[in-house]
């Protein structure tokens, strides 16, 4: 793999700052934004005032923990265009994202905020060593989700040539890379492994393709995910976070010369981790829920929003600004089985450890009497066809899920191409367990 450092003549000068620096700029930052969400959104000014809170009580960062938090239902309960904090007019863009229930979740944008966006995802890109002049390929969709959109105007604002096809045609995707010579590739990491399937299926070595990054975000991936991919394409693969009500994607990204956690883009977004059950805030490098603040949104600022991602904050190291640990998980999908925790990456983890094994995989969830039981229902890799391989293969992951979690699972291989492919976010859960 090349080495892809950015100079550091490129970077923003906040990204270098002292923390002195950013710290100040954050609470000149935060007043305007408290005062902006308070002054222009019903919302913000009842759930202020009922918390006996103003805006002039922010004196100092930490005073941020005296202010309501806001949740994804408060935002629903606002819909569609409740928590803009500006004349819809002055709105420029909407983005939504569906959820598994009732009313989706609205977000807006001025010019200004798709301008923010649009600096922070080419900082984010930047960090994962693409430069200007690059092919960029985006296969996060476009439409709706933030992925697709949020990434091209980023890549633009770079001075990238942007391919923009969104996701699915796997083999038309495997093509124009080829073709265009893409060096960058944007993409949840499990459409990424589709991707990988089909150079396989054309006969074309992944290795030789062109691509030399890939900035894999939406969903949660492991450590061992990013080896899997750096080995199958010779090439480096770099975190990107973030979530529509937030911005998009390009909150947070790692930097290609660490790969130590995702640096917060913290001039705009104001992290805290707290305890998930009492919303008391943690110290630093302590795990809980992470919760952001808007600094500089217009249309749609957010005060204290709760993400339900589970991390932790650390100090920077290649930039200044703090780093969040990579996400195992969202609250939401956190396995309770028996009274053992457990999220899907804890899996993945396991199951890229096994090389009878692909890195293709769902769990799913049944009652049988009163007992919850979940199994594993994994791929076999291309040539691992024989019978008794891929039964020590099943027992080897039940005992390293045993023993890391103390739960007893059951394990199913499937042939090679077995589990559906994602295009987008993989949906790793299916839970048959009946309701209520
Ligand atoms: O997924 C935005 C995005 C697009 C991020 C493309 C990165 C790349 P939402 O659809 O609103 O927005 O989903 C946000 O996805 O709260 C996390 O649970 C999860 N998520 C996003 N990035 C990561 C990541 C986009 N790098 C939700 N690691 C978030 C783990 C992630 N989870």
């Amino acid at each position: 793999m090349k080495d892809l450092t950015p100079d550091p003549k490129t970077l923003d000068p906040i990204e270098t700052a002292s923390r002195d620096e950013i710290a100040a700029l954050q609470l000149a930052r935060m007043k305007w934004s408290l005062k902006h969400a308070y002054d222009n959104v019903p919302y913000y000014r009842q759930s202020f005032d009922a918390a006996g809170v103003h805006p002039d009580d922010m004196k100092d960062l930490s005073d941020l923990s005296k202010f309501p938090f806001t949740a994804k239902a408060d935002l629903r309960a606002n819909y569609p265009f409740g928590m803009f904090a500006v004349p819809r007019e002055k709105v420029v863009r909407v983005h939504a994202s569906s959820g598994t229930t009732g009313k989706p979740t609205v977000v807006g944008y001025t010019q200004k905020d798709i301008d923010t966006w649009a600096d922070c995802v080419a900082r984010s890109l930047r960090a994962a060593g693409t430069r200007s002049g690059d092919v960029v390929h985006v296969s996060y969709g476009y439409g709706l989700f933030t992925g697709g959109l949020g990434a091209h105007y980023g890549a633009e604002r770079l001075g990238c040539t942007v391919v923009p096809i969104s996701g699915g045609l796997t083999p038309r995707q495997v093509q124009l890379i080829e073709d265009f010579g893409a060096s960058t590739i944007m993409v949840t990491p499990s459409y990424m492994l589709a991707i990988l399937d089909e150079y396989r299926a054309q006969g074309r070595d992944p290795r030789k393709s062109p691509l030399q990054v890939g900035v894999f975000g939406a969903e949660p991936w492991t450590n061992a995910m990013r080896a899997e991919i750096e080995q199958a394409f010779d090439m480096h693969a770099v975190d990107i976070y973030g979530l529509s009500e937030v911005i998009g994607p390009g909150v947070a990204n790692e930097c290609v010369e660490t790969k130590d956690g995702l640096h917060i883009w913290e001039d705009h977004f104001y992290p805290e981790i707290i305890d998930p059950e009492t919303g008391v805030v943690l110290p630093e490098g302590e795990k809980g829920e992470l919760v952001f603040s808007s600094l500089t949104k217009e249309a749609m600022p957010v005060i204290r929003y709760r993400t339900r991602d589970l991390t932790r904050l650390l100090p920077g190291t290649a930039r200044s600004m703090r780093r969040m640990e990579k996400v195992t998980g969202r609250s939401d999908d956190l396995i309770i089985l028996r009274g053992v925790n457990i999220f899907p990456t804890q899996i993945e983890e396991q199951i890229l450890k096994i090389r009878t094994f692909a890195p293709h995989f769902q769990i799913e969830l049944k009652r049988e009497g009163r007992l919850d039981e979940m199994t594993v229902l994994v791929e076999a890799a291309e040539g691992h066809s024989d019978s008794t391989e891929r039964l020590q293969a099943a027992a080897a992951l039940k005992k390293a899920v045993r023993d890391t979690s103390g739960l007893n699972i059951a394990v199913s291989v499937a042939d090679p191409g077995g589990i559906a492919r994602s295009q987008g976010k993989a949906v790793r859960i299916v839970d048959k367990r009946p309701k209520g």
